[in-house]
């Protein structure tokens, strides 16, 4: 099957009570650990690409990665979709380059500024097949290399008018999720605002919520890096339980990123501690690939609940 938008991933998750997997991809590992799991677990899948990955691997190298992957999955629905564009201009260069869903992100403009650039580029996206998700609230944690301290929670009082001018076709808010690996100080409660996301639904009907920031951090990967050299003391998710809470209501996609950077450095520095004489990047990289796979798998049935949804 072709690349899909996300139209009948989010209209069946709604109603099916889980959550479609988005994963950053970077590179041929990742693409392959993410898919084969989907492939296996008849998942749906989107994967997603940001400007870094755009910068480091090149979007045609990207392209031609997915449609390898689409080639290799055939019983699967993949989309394809451009994570966190910060202009019209990046939207539209991935709608011309074969994306079929793209986020403009205006978290960080003024609201009137949101809706005016968020509505252009669902103008031109619709006009191209191709949907869109934007973004009311600001996570705290690191984006694009820009450290935010404090969450600003999404005001439910502006998501129907948002997405009434807009006409975006779902929507991420802040309800406490985070970007990076460092998402709860020690000591802290992991806390999110089930409150706001439950207002936000009640506000929208049947209409895709999209979480970002939503990592674990699981430990035994933290303690794999840490055990062999690495120092990330204190990388703490969000518990599964929680997002598994999420997926069951109006959260149709959660973002998924740090997981898979951890799940390839862990596997990445046991391999370097344990073969000190390896030096063909296969060694190394065939079980960072299956690290990627195998956490897929767990999220797929144990947090997502899309497994067998394809
Ligand atoms: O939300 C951010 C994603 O984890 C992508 O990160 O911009 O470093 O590729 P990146
Ligand atoms: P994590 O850093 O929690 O993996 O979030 C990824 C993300 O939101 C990508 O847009
Ligand atoms: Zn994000």
């Amino acid at each position: 099957m072709p690349l899909v938008t996300t139209t009948e991933m989010f209209k069946k998750a709604y109603h099916g009570g889980y959550a479609v997997g988005a994963f950053n991809v970077n590179n041929m590992e990742i693409v392959q650990g993410i898919t084969e799991a989907c492939q296996e677990q008849k998942a749906p899948v989107i994967l997603q690409v940001s400007k870094g990955a755009r910068k480091y691997a090149n979007h045609t190298y990207l392209i031609k990665m997915v449609e390898a992957a689409v080639q290799e999955c055939p019983d699967i629905p993949i989309a394809l979709h451009l994570d966190h564009g910060d202009s019209f201009d990046i939207c539209k260069s991935c709608i011309d380059g074969g994306f079929t869903s793209v986020m403009f992100d205006g978290s960080h403009m003024d609201y009137e500024e949101n809706v005016k650039i968020a509505k252009q580029v669902v103008e031109y996206a619709h006009a191209h097949g191709v949907v869109v998700e934007a973004e009311l609230g600001q996570l705290a944690g690191v984006e694009d290399d820009v450290k935010a301290d404090d969450h600003q929670f999404t005001d439910p009082a502006q998501v129907q008018d948002f997405v009434e001018r807009t006409g975006v076709d779902s929507l991420a808010i802040a309800i406490g999720t985070s970007h990076g690996a460092y998402k709860f100080k020690p000591g802290q409660k992991p806390q999110l605002r089930f409150d706001i996301l439950e207002d936000v639904s009640k506000r929208l009907p049947e209409f895709p919520i999209v979480l970002h920031g939503s990592s674990s951090v699981p430990q035994d990967f933290v303690k794999k890096v840490n055990s062999y050299g690495g120092a990330m003391p204190d990388a703490i998710g969000i518990p599964e339980e929680m997002l598994r809470q999420a997926a069951e209501g109006a959260v149709c996609k959660i973002n998924i990123d740090s997981d898979i950077r951890l799940a390839i450095t862990a596997a990445v520095r046991e391999h370097f501690a344990t073969h000190p004489a390896d030096f063909d990047p296969r060694q190394y990289l065939k079980p960072a690939r299956q690290a990627v796979k195998d956490m897929v798998t767990h999220k797929l049935i144990n947090v997502l609940g899309c497994n067998g949804k394809a």
